[in-house]
């Protein structure tokens, strides 16, 4: 078997969503400290909740890339508080898998789309429960 899927093939070497957005509601950055790789997603909201563009630059892995991508395709549209719940999980499974040596890469991505959501709520002053917020940490095989 590959040792990636097709859909983790197709969304490294065509990324949807890939950019900045010079006038974000809510940005988010985070890094892994092992691997050193850094991902930031823009997100920008309509008045009613709605994720009407999100863009993501990712410094990482091929995996990384593609679970950006794919994490981006899964929010665009969608309210703030969906985006909240994207697990890491949910986005290995749309990529069809990952190795799992390559899962905390797919990790990266929901803690950045929280870390954009949390940024998007402070500017804004809409309350929150922290908890949400709390970091992830996954083990790996
Ligand atoms: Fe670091 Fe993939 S190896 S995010």
């Amino acid at each position: 078997m590959a040792l990636y899927s097709d859909k983790v093939m197709d969304h490294f070497t065509n990324p949807r969503n890939v950019g900045k957005i010079d006038d974000a509601d809510g940005v988010g950055e985070v890094g892994n400290a092992r691997c050193g790789d850094i991902m930031k997603i823009y997100l920008k909201v309509d008045d009613n909740g709605i994720i009407t563009d999100v863009k993501f630059n990712t410094f990482g892995c091929a995996s990384a890339i593609a679970s950006s991508s794919m994490a981006t395709c899964l929010i665009k549209g969608k309210p703030v508080s969906e985006a909240l719940e994207l697990t890491n999980k949910a986005v290995v499974e749309a990529l069809e898998g990952l190795p799992a040596v390559k899962v905390h890469c797919s990790v990266l991505a929901e803690e950045a789309i929280k870390a954009a959501v949390k940024d998007y709520y402070d500017r804004n002053g809409i309350e929150y429960d922290p908890e949400q917020f709390k970091e992830k940490h996954i083990h790996e095989d």
